[in-house]
């Protein structure tokens, strides 16, 4: 069929619920977490313990729910793209340096994207787990861990913007939208931005 040709796959349903069931969870927990940090905010809104609830079980909801999606869904894909993201080869680092070489599924600058994006989780989870543990028992309580949450809030708000552009609103790579809500990309795009990629897809 025309069409099958036209379009290939780019992100499997389990990847694309990875993907928004973090992004939703994230911007609860961005919007939550400003609230609670900016004082003019914090006035504004008030309520501050009711807020303080909001995020902590957002954070639940947001380990709860990407569990629910590993357990589920299709582990043996997740498992491949896995790879793909940790492949880092010499036409990756040539691109880093702004050569324009070929790129797989995944460009290296979105690998290191999905890097820091899975470290950040783990230590917002690690950072947000001993702010909570230490207001309840003092042996918990160390002074960096605020200074790491909020350095951590810092750093994924430029991260964010950068990918919010990149997805929403450049014009060479914004088609990439469409392989993230419908899982399909135009298969000329494909080749254009992705072509170590795009062969091995069936014609
Ligand atoms: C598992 C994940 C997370 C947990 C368990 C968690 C937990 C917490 C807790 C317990 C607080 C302290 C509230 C207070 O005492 O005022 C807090 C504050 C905050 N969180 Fe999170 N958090 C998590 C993820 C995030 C994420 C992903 C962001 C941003 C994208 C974020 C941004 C903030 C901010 C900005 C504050 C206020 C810090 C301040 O007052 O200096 N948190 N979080
Ligand atoms: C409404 C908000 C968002 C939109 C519209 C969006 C859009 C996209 C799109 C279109 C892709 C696929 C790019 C491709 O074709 O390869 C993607 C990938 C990705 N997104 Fe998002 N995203 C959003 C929020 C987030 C958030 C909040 C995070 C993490 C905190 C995130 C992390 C990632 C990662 C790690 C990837 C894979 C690597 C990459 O492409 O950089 N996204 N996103």
């Amino acid at each position: 069929m025309a069409s099958d040709s036209v379009y290939v796959e780019r992100f499997t349903p389990t990847e694309r619920a990875v993907h928004w069931v973090h992004a939703t969870a994230f911007l609860a927990l961005l919007a939550t977490g400003l609230v609670l940090y900016v004082p003019r905010l914090s006035i504004l809104v008030g309520r501050r313990p009711l807020l303080k609830d909001l995020h902590v079980y957002t954070a639940v909801a947001w380990i709860a729910a990407l569990t629910l999606v590993v357990v589920l869904g299709d582990r043996r894909r997740l498992r491949q793209t896995l790879r793909e993201l940790e492949e880092f080869d010499n036409d990756d680092l040539m691109w880093l340096r702004r050569y324009p070489v070929p790129q797989g599924r995944f460009n290296a600058g979105q690998k290191v994207n999905a890097a820091l994006t899975a470290a950040f989780a783990v230590l917002f989870a690690v950072s947000g787990s001993l702010l909570w543990l230490g207001e309840r028992d003092h042996r918990f309580q160390f002074a960096s861990t605020i200074l790491l949450h909020d350095w951590l809030t810092y750093i994924s708000v430029v991260l964010l913007v950068g990918h919010l552009y990149l997805a929403v609103i450049y014009p060479a790579t914004r088609h990439s939208l469409r392989g993230m809500t419908t899982g399909a990309v135009r298969r000329d795009w494909a080749k254009r931005h992705h072509p170590k990629w795009v062969p091995e897809q069936r014609q």
